[in-house]
């Protein structure tokens, strides 16, 4: 089984997905981290030098291939993977994956990208906390549809420990 990690940026995904396969003893794997080493340069040097679309093909076919093992893991991955190319789809046809939406305010995702934007492409030039939440709240509107399809919702506004429990608890 995969257990798969979903949600906006800075909603947890790494942290709790890191923390989960701890516990559950298992392989763990950010997306993200693995398409940075198998191009050798960082996500934002990508869409700065070869742009967005490079990017979501290359994510797509780096999910590919992470899927098409059947090796048992905790996978986090970047914001947008399951809003593009046919990546839901091979989210919800695969049996093996329980996927889990990690749900965060608008409000709290604004203030935490506030202070963690140098390395977000997306939201990097956005300078003051007005024009975040503004951002955020349009950008999270777009992609709830695709988030909400995941198997389970968690309400992820809470400590590392108490939304580690709720995954576990589903699971
Ligand atoms: C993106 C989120 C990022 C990364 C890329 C695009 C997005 O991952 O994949 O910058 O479209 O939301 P995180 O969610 O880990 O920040």
């Amino acid at each position: 089984m995969k257990v798969i990690l979903i949600g906006y940026m800075a909603s947890g995904k790494s942290l709790i997905g890191s923390e989960l396969a701890k516990i559950l003893n298992l392989e763990y794997l950010d997306l993200d981290q693995f398409i940075e080493e198998k191009e050798g340069k960082t996500i934002q040097k990508i869409f700065l030098e070869k742009g967005e679309i490079f990017f979501r093909k290359i994510e797509n076919s780096y999910l590919n291939e992470i899927l098409s093992s059947n090796k048992k893991m905790v996978l986090s991955l970047g914001g947008g993977t399951p809003c593009f190319s046919n990546n839901l789809k091979l989210l919800t046809e695969n049996k093996d994956i329980r996927s889990f939406f990690l749900n965060v305010p608008v409000n709290e995702l604004a203030k935490r990208l506030m202070n963690d934007k140098n390395n977000r492409p997306l939201v990097k030039y956005v300078t003051n906390e007005n024009d975040m939440l503004e951002f955020v709240g349009k950008h999270l509107f777009e992609r709830l549809p695709f988030y909400n399809q995941a198997n389970y919702k968690v309400d992820a506004n809470k400590s590392k420990g108490e939304v580690i429990e709720s995954i576990l608890n589903m699971l």
